[in-house]
């Protein structure tokens, strides 16, 4: 489970910045596409997400937090692609990428238990 979770995030950060570049030289189309394929991922993500919660014994509140940074960086995935195929601006969003990832990431690998390379 922790495998496919790891794996859809990682696809997807990966399909985040191939989609960006789609955008920025002009292929629409091509945009399109990694953006349907991306909303597949977010669920995979929050599938596997829900997964993992449901193999914890007691649910405290550094799951729950790692849930909500979870969702957020979902959240600023579909924003800044939405905002930057209609041309607005993203700088707002760029600052919560960053603050969302470091969280996300510190919470996922350091502070709660399961880990890819123990399990
Ligand atoms: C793009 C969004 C997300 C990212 C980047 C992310 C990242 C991570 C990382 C880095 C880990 C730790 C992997 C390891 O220790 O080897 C992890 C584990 C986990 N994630 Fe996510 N995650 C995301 C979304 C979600 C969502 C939406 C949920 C819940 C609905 C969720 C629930 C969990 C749970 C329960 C664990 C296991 C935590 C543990 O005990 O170590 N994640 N995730």
């Amino acid at each position: 489970m922790i495998h496919g979770h790891v794996t859809a995030w990682v696809l997807a950060l990966i399909l985040f910045f191939v989609a960006l570049s789609l955008n920025k030289s002009g292929k629409a189309k091509g945009f399109k596409i990694v953006q349907m394929i991306l909303r597949v991922l977010y669920l995979i993500i929050i599938a596997t997400g829900i997964g993992l919660l449901f193999s914890v014994y007691k649910i405290d509140v550094w799951y729950i937090l790692k849930a909500v940074a979870g969702l957020w960086v979902i959240g600023l995935f579909e924003m800044i692609l939405g905002r930057v195929a209609n041309n607005r601006r993203t700088s707002v969003f760029w600052i919560q990428f960053v603050i969302a990832w470091l969280l996300v990431l510190y919470l996922g690998f350091e502070k709660l238990p399961m880990s890819i390379f123990h399990v």
